[in-house]
């Protein structure tokens, strides 16, 4: 008698999953039939077998690499006695999706978790690093719950303009600032716009793909210390070489997303969230990943810990610094040992060893002004803040790590832009009715509206007010801003303006008060007054009538849920 949970018992390699002819004998005949017609020896055929996920594309810049990249893995599988396969997902390319790559994070995750799933694999290797990509492969490999290792593409270089350091993508919206103001012209924009990403890899600074990839190293789910290795670096390689070695020990091991991702992860990674001055779509994005295990993320948690946890890490656009400083200056390893007596030390990587064992290897070279210790932070207190509040009863999120602390107290007219078509025909207009002190508000930009949380939060400064030095206001809506972006800017506000929330009721010239030490955000209008509004305002939610467009608008959450499709969440 066979016991179908004993390891030993289960079918590994060619025969896991049989194609269903109702014949198991021989479905596993015809597949090792077709397999061969691929040159497999039979040797090969017998081998465990390590998936290996591909989102190279023509329409991803930062994956270029990913084929040597992959090479190097199946070098490690092979080593290691496995037979690697390697099977194309959908790719995300950040800046080559309409509307925003954001309305696709779940389709990749249902792509992934599936094809893990449908397809004969005992491990796999998730390579990646595009904004939604890291997110949207953990997401997947949580619900399949095979034993998977992240890969990611690791950074892009910098590169130089006249002397200076550029990469993407603060720099690039530094200058399209300066453009905006007049104090760069078309000539010096142009020339900039080759010199911003003149490698491949992932964005070049603390954004939220970088962000991701220290989340994925702190959740145990990369090799340790393959976070921020540049993605030109021949280490990249060996990482490469090394993850694809490891997998089918990770398998041996039983080691799964679900022993992985726990509540005391989920936790340690909000933690280095948060001290690196991390990406706001980092919330938003561990939120889905955790919500794929049962595990609840709250803001008010998330308030806790940026209270006792400081910034440490020295990188645009929270500080001055690219990857390449972090990688150089002791990258995760340090930041960890930093971060080591509030974070859960018996959580497991995919090595096996716990995250305190991993610790207790010598540091190795630190750069103090790229990393610094818990004794002189960078910043007091994290990166981000949840503020609450009549305008956000479900929470909104502020980088307060790169906005403008004489704007973190603030109480300003609003002025409001109705869509995104509206802010684009109207934020340049000189009739524009708006000053320095006012408060700019952003509607119908939310997850479950047309346009799907795009990153759209980082509303330009009107160009009157730019032109006149203005650099930063206070500007607050309910969809997302890129993690390379900085301003006093309030996100993700929940409940969003397309299923009824307050945002979506704020009318021009009403009084908005933002309090950072109060973790507020109010709109002082009274409760009658708001709901007479409501009655005569009727919410805007998208509507399509087919497609993945479709199911998109019926299933995705807000944001306070991860903007994850309530069908793919785990029960707490
Ligand atoms: Fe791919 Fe920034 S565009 S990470």
């Amino acid at each position: 008698m066979t016991d179908k949970n004993d390891p030993d018992e289960m079918p590994r390699g060619l025969a896991r999953g049989l194609t269903n002819y109702g014949d198991r004998d021989f479905s596993l005949y015809l597949r090792r039939s077709f397999a061969k017609s691929m040159g497999y020896s039979d040797e090969m055929l017998e081998r465990p077998i390590v998936g290996i996920v591909n989102t190279a594309s023509g329409y991803n810049n930062c994956h270029r690499g990913l084929p040597e990249l992959i090479e190097a893995v199946k070098r490690g599988v092979l080593t290691s006695g496995g037979l690697p396969i390697e099977f194309p997902t959908i790719s995300l390319g950040e800046v080559f999706l309409n509307p925003t790559s954001l309305m696709f994070r779940n389709l990749m995750a249902m792509d992934t978790e599936e094809m893990i799933r449908a397809q004969p694999m005992d491990a796999v290797v998730l390579v990646g690093g595009c904004d939604k990509t890291v997110p949207a492969q953990l997401m997947g490999a949580a619900s399949a719950d095979l034993p998977a290792l992240q890969l990611v593409a690791g950074p892009m270089m910098t590169g130089r303009y006249e002397g200076e350091r550029l990469g993407a993508c603060t720099d690039c919206r530094r200058f399209w600032a300066d453009f905006r103001a007049g104090r760069v012209d078309a000539a010096r924009i142009s020339e900039i716009e080759g010199n911003l990403a003149t490698t491949f890899g992932t964005c070049a600074v603390m954004g939220t793909a970088s962000t991701m990839a220290c989340i994925a190293e702190t959740l145990g789910m990369t090799l340790p210390g393959t976070a921020a290795i540049p993605a030109v670096h021949a280490d990249r390689l060996r990482a490469a070489e090394a993850t694809g070695a490891q997998a089918l020990e990770t398998a041996r091991l039983g080691l799964t997303p679900s022993r992985l991702i726990t509540e005391q992860a989920v936790e340690n990674a909000l933690r280095v969230l948060l001290a690196l001055g991390g990406s706001t779509n980092g919330i938003l994005h561990l939120t889905a990943i955790a919500g794929r295990m049962g595990i609840q993320i709250s803001l008010l948690r998330l308030n806790e810990l940026s209270d006792t946890t400081p910034v440490l890490v020295n990188l645009k656009p929270t500080g001055v610094g690219y990857m390449e400083d972090f990688h150089a200056a002791g990258a995760m390893g340090t930041l960890l040992r930093e971060l080591a007596p509030v974070l859960h030390l018996d959580c497991l990587s995919v090595t096996g060893e716990t995250l305190g064992e991993r610790l207790k290897s010598a540091p190795g070279h630190v750069d103090r002004a790229v990393i610094r210790s818990r004794e002189e932070p960078f910043e007091a207190v994290g990166g981000l803040v949840a503020l609450f509040g009549n305008l956000a009863p479900g929470g909104a999120i502020l980088k307060r790590s790169a906005a403008d602390p004489a704007l973190f107290e603030s109480t300003g007219r609003a002025v409001v832009f109705t869509s995104l078509e509206d802010l684009a025909d109207r934020i340049d207009s000189d009739d524009l009715d708006v000053k320095a002190d006012d408060i700019l508000v952003l509607q119908n930009a939310g997850p479950k509206s047309p346009s799907g949380m795009p990153e759209a939060g980082y509303i330009p400064i009107p160009k009157k007010l730019a032109q006149a030095g203005v650099r930063d206001m206070v500007r607050i809506s309910d969809c997302r801003m890129s993690g390379t972006a900085f301003g006093t800017i309030v996100l993700h506000v929940t409940p969003e303006a397309a299923v009824g929330g307050a945002i979506g009721l704020v009318q021009n010239g009403d009084e908005i008060s933002l309090s950072i030490a109060n973790k507020s955000l109010i709109l002082n209008i009274n409760e009658e007054e708001l709901e007479r509004r409501r009655q005569a305002t009727p919410p805007r939610p998208a509507t399509p009538d087919r497609g993945y467009a479709k199911l998109y608008a019926d299933h995705v959450t807000q944001a306070d849920q991860g903007a994850d499709f309530d069908f793919l969440m785990a029960s707490p």
